[in-house]
């Protein structure tokens, strides 16, 4: 479902990806894990189609993405829970979840979607008509949540669930995405390592540009290495 060969992608001048290669396949939940700066908003900017390719082949869903522009990696059925949230704050909790499902597919399945994402966070019904901008940093990010599944992907990227919010928070969001799990290909990428090496079945470990070590996440979770370098322990 996802495969990146030997990609690289620079920042202006900053040569931000260095041959970085990966797949995903359907269903499956992977994660890229690495400390702040290693370039793994880089790696899920360049899959939306936001940021290009200097080097190598970035393909979804059986498509090479080089060409495309991000609102046609959209239509490949690719959704994005981007880094910070960024959901629509003047918006409420219903706009924000409808802009989710401009995509045709999506949006005759509006109302359905809907019943989906606040059976999975109810507290989203309760905002409902309640501006974004007023919500908490974690019912922002079940809203971001719920906004990608709007669009009905199967691919789904999430860029930092857990940075910024409470561990309880964080818990009862990493619940409900064994559910999303179920029913979609997951790509994560994150800083808090043990969290995600517990929510995924494979993972990649990414220093600076580079993938250094990947495996199964139950393995690497016990790894006397990356327990040191990543867990403190
Ligand atoms: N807009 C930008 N301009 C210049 N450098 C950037 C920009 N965005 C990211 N970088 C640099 O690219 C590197 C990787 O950043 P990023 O992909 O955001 O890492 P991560 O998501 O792993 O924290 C960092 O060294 C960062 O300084
Ligand atoms: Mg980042």
């Amino acid at each position: 479902m996802i495969e990146v060969r030997d990609l690289h992608v620079f920042i202006g001048e900053n040569r931000v990806l260095q041959g970085v290669s990966f797949g995903v396949r359907e269903k499956e939940t992977v994660a890229v894990v690495g400390a702040n700066g290693v370039g793994k908003t880089t790696l899920i900017r360049t899959l939306m189609g936001l940021l290009k390719p200097a080097q190598g082949v970035v393909s979804l869903n059986g498509t090479d993405i080089g060409p495309l522009a991000p609102h046609q990696v959209v239509q490949l059925g690719v959704a994005c829970v981007p880094e910070g949230r960024r959901v629509f704050k003047d918006l409420t909790v219903k706009e924000n979840l409808e802009m989710g499902a401009y995509r045709k597919e999506a949006r005759a399945r509006m109302a359905k979607s809907m019943e989906w994402v606040t059976a999975m966070f109810p507290v989203l019904r309760q905002r409902w008509n309640q501006r974004a901008g007023t919500l908490s940093g974690g019912e922002q990010q079940m809203l971001a949540i719920g906004r990608a599944l709007m669009a009905r992907p199967n691919i789904l990227l999430i860029d930092e669930l857990s940075l910024g919010l409470a561990p309880l928070v964080v818990k009862e969001i990493f619940e409900q995405l064994r559910e999303i799990r179920r029913r979609m290909t997951v790509l994560l990428v994150e800083q808090n390592v043990e969290m995600t090496l517990k929510n995924s079945d494979r993972a990649y470990v990414m220093e600076t540009g580079r993938i250094v070590r990947e495996g199964p996440s139950a393995e690497l979770l016990h790894d006397p290495k990356i327990r040191e370098a990543y867990l403190g322990l």
